[in-house]
């Protein structure tokens, strides 16, 4: 049975298990913001309207500026996306018949699309539960590759590389013609400050990549950017659709940087529900990954029949199927509402065999 791909399409699921779908689901395969999309946002959809009759800007302005303002970058550093997922394959396209190394598990889309434009890949699979980054396997292995992705915080463990890791990497890969990919999809919720956009200076050899889904809840519009080098971002310009990012979604994407109180209110409710769940899990006996973002990953003392367990109940977890070095044995859970989270703890704890749980 193959299970699909990613989470957040618990429906297919069933569908693939042929599983009858329970009356309510519960999905906590997916792991966008919980809080929802900022207020603006929703307020402004009758005057999005207005962007519709008109082909959008060309560079996904007025999204850009307001990007490169965020990050306080140059304009002509910063390329928007249909979502992270268009730049990423965009990416891929620069190492076709080149090496690539991934350190497992983690986002599995790098993985597809660079086989996808031909270039292959060295996979590091790593012990999730270890939360120390191998520093040391990742150098020796840089120097056989021509590029690095880095997923950080890493998706599925949550578990964030230290700003200073990463460039003892980028150094060491501007010394073996290594060149690193950085994913911080999901750094609005560890913090800012762990971001390796400031270092890009020092860094011709290293871009990173942005996604506006996670933190501000909107899979539905697609919007990412990348930051790079001027010559660096060109390039990938040319190689990108005309109109790539619509209307609507670069005026959405602008209102989002605004919004400095829903992700202070989000990275406070994320940490606290992720530290609660953390400590549920470890006391029934679970071992949990050290996440700093709005998911979790965790691998019971027994794994085989939870997942089935959990959707007979109407509980979507994400499976590990498809994560090197989890493969099937862990599971990753998105936080969600308050009343949510409770009964995903009384489902497992229905599971784990307590007849209580805090
Ligand atoms: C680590 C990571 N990077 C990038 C993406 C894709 O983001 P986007 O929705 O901007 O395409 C995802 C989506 O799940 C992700 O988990």
């Amino acid at each position: 049975m193959q299970l699909p791909e990613h989470g957040a399409n618990p429906l297919r699921l069933y569908e693939r298990l042929g599983m009858e779908v329970p009356d309510r689901v519960r999905d906590f395969s997916e792991n966008v913001n919980p809080m929802g999309i900022p207020e603006k946002v929703r307020k402004s959809w009758p005057e999005l309207l207005s962007a519709l009759p008109h082909y959008p800007d060309p560079e996904g302005e007025p999204f850009r500026s307001a990007a490169a303002a965020y990050h306080g970058v140059p304009g002509n550093r910063v390329l928007a996306g249909n979502g992270a997922a268009e730049l990423f394959s965009v990416i891929a396209d620069r190492y076709r018949g080149r090496t690539a190394l991934l350190i497992h598990p983690t986002f599995s889309e790098y993985r597809t699309t660079l086989l996808s434009k031909g270039a292959k890949c060295t996979d590091l699979v790593t012990d999730p539960a270890d939360p120390e980054f191998p520093e040391e396997r990742v150098l020796e292995k840089m120097s056989d590759a021509d590029v690095l992705y880095i997923c950080n915080p890493n998706n599925p463990t949550g578990v964030r590389i230290p700003r200073e890791t990463i460039r003892r990497l980028a150094e060491h890969g501007l010394r073996t013609g290594c060149e690193l990919v950085i994913d911080e999809a999901f750094m609005d919720f560890a913090g800012e400050e762990h971001s390796f956009i400031p270092d890009l200076v020092e860094f011709p050899n290293a871009v990173v990549v942005r996604s506006m889904t996670k933190m501000y809840g909107i899979p539905g519009i697609r919007l990412g950017y990348m930051i790079g080098a001027e010559d660096r971002i060109a390039g990938h310009r040319n190689a990108i659709p005309h109109w790539n990012v619509n209307g609507i979604a670069a005026r959405i994407g602008t209102f989002c940087f605004d919004e400095d109180e829903f992700r202070q209110r989000t990275v406070r409710y994320c940490g606290e529900q992720r530290q609660q769940l953390a400590v549920f899990l470890e006391e029934a006996g679970c071992t949990v990954t050290d996440s700093e973002t709005n998911y979790i990953s965790f691998r019971p003392e027994k794994s085989a029949g939870l997942f089935g367990a959990m959707l007979r109940q109407g509980i979507v977890l994400r499976h590990s199927e498809n994560f090197h070095g989890m493969d099937g044995a862990w599971f990753r859970v998105g936080i969600k509402e308050r009343e949510k989270m409770k009964i995903l703890k009384e489902a497992l704890a229905g599971w784990f065999g307590e007849d209580s749980y805090s």
